[in-house]
């Protein structure tokens, strides 16, 4: 059984995890109309991720028998100068859901909550790779930078990503 406070915070971040969402399908869009499909292909994926990360905390809230409120899902940014920036944008955006991940982590450790704090873990750990993986993006644009040709190859190998499927949701599936 989740405190209220718990339940209102996931509720919270579920809006947050769609925002997110949001934020890198117009990211994903940008880069299509800038020419740069791999680029739209890398911010596509994490548009499909983020969706994961609502539905894995709206499982969640369903098999705690805790009703999901769903709440509206603000503007996002609809054009940015270049990819690097996009990325840059990307990194400062996962240092705030980091933060909010932490929160709710020490809301669930605050209630005892062992569940939660078990659910949480998987999100700790999420956020590691997503700080990291943005932050090895920004290199790789960086060293680009003024470069068409390094661009058009980083390109290229951006489109290679593959999505999968995380580990709670497949659980979840069972
Ligand atoms: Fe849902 Fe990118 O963190």
């Amino acid at each position: 059984m989740l405190s209220q406070k718990l339940h209102d915070a996931i509720n919270a971040q579920i809006n947050a995890e769609l925002w997110s969402a949001y934020l890198y399908l117009s990211m994903s869009m940008d880069a299509e109309a800038k020419g740069l499909k791999g680029v739209a292909n890398w911010f596509y994926i994490q548009w499909l991720e983020e969706q994961d990360h609502a539905r894995i905390f709206i499982n969640y809230l369903n098999s705690q028998d805790a009703k999901v409120e769903l709440k509206p899902i603000e503007a996002v940014r609809n054009e940015w100068p270049s990819a690097l920036e996009m990325f840059q944008d990307t990194l400062k955006h996962e240092k705030v859901v980091t933060s909010l991940i932490n929160n709710l982590a020490a809301i669930a450790q605050e209630d005892k909550d062992f569940a939660s704090t078990n659910r949480l873990v998987w999100f700790i750990d999420e956020q590691v790779e997503e700080e990291e993986s943005a932050r090895e993006m920004i290199s790789a644009f960086e060293a680009v930078e003024g470069n068409r040709y390094g661009l058009y190859m980083l390109d290229k190998e951006l489109a290679a990503r593959v999505y999968k499927q995380p580990s709670p949701l497949a659980t979840a599936a069972e």
